[in-house]
């Protein structure tokens, strides 16, 4: 069984493609999906992305990941800057969590520059566009492989212990 990576994506992701392009891009959540889902293959991972407009799903989400998945990429979105919920679910998971943004938001608003996510990520990919999706996903699999992939669907991953 591959370890599986949760792809969660927040409010109004759904509208990429159409969505203020020139800041997000042309491509939509499902060409970004089928692009990434060749990029796990050749990692040998399994990805379930999904997306949500509601704060509580995606915390939900987040919940089933701790005892499903190996790791979490998550584009919060607006919730980035506002959702404690959502951080405190990511630090209840203790997994391995990237933080992703098409944009970066230190070049945008004040507002964007705080993130409560990032206390609970191990790193950001920002700026990159959709393309920030399969460079979190190559970060994602170094992590995963780093830390010893779960022996079955259900176990957490455990750290390799340190050759003496
Ligand atoms: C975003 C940046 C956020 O500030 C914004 O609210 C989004 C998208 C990004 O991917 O660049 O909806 O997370």
């Amino acid at each position: 069984m591959k370890p599986k990576i949760m792809v969660l994506n927040g409010p109004n992701l759904n509208l990429l493609g159409v969505r203020q392009p020139q800041i997000y891009g042309r491509d939509t959540l499902s060409d970004i999906e089928s692009r990434l889902r060749v990029r796990a293959r050749s990692h040998e991972l399994a990805i379930d992305m999904r997306q949500s407009n509601h704060e509580g799903e995606l915390v939900t989400w987040i919940q089933e990941a701790r005892t499903t998945c190996a790791g979490i990429i998550i584009n919060p979105a607006a919730y980035t800057h506002t959702s404690v919920a959502i951080l405190d679910a990511l630090l209840a998971c203790e997994l391995p969590v990237i933080e992703l943004h098409l944009s970066n938001p230190h070049q945008r608003e004040d507002f964007r520059h705080r993130s409560f996510v990032t206390l609970a990520a191990k790193g950001v990919i920002a700026g990159f566009g959709a393309h920030g999706y399969e460079l979190a996903l190559d970060a994602m699999a170094k992590l995963v492989k780093d830390q010893g992939a779960p022996a079955k669907p259900g176990e957490r991953a455990t750290k390799k212990r340190r050759a003496k």
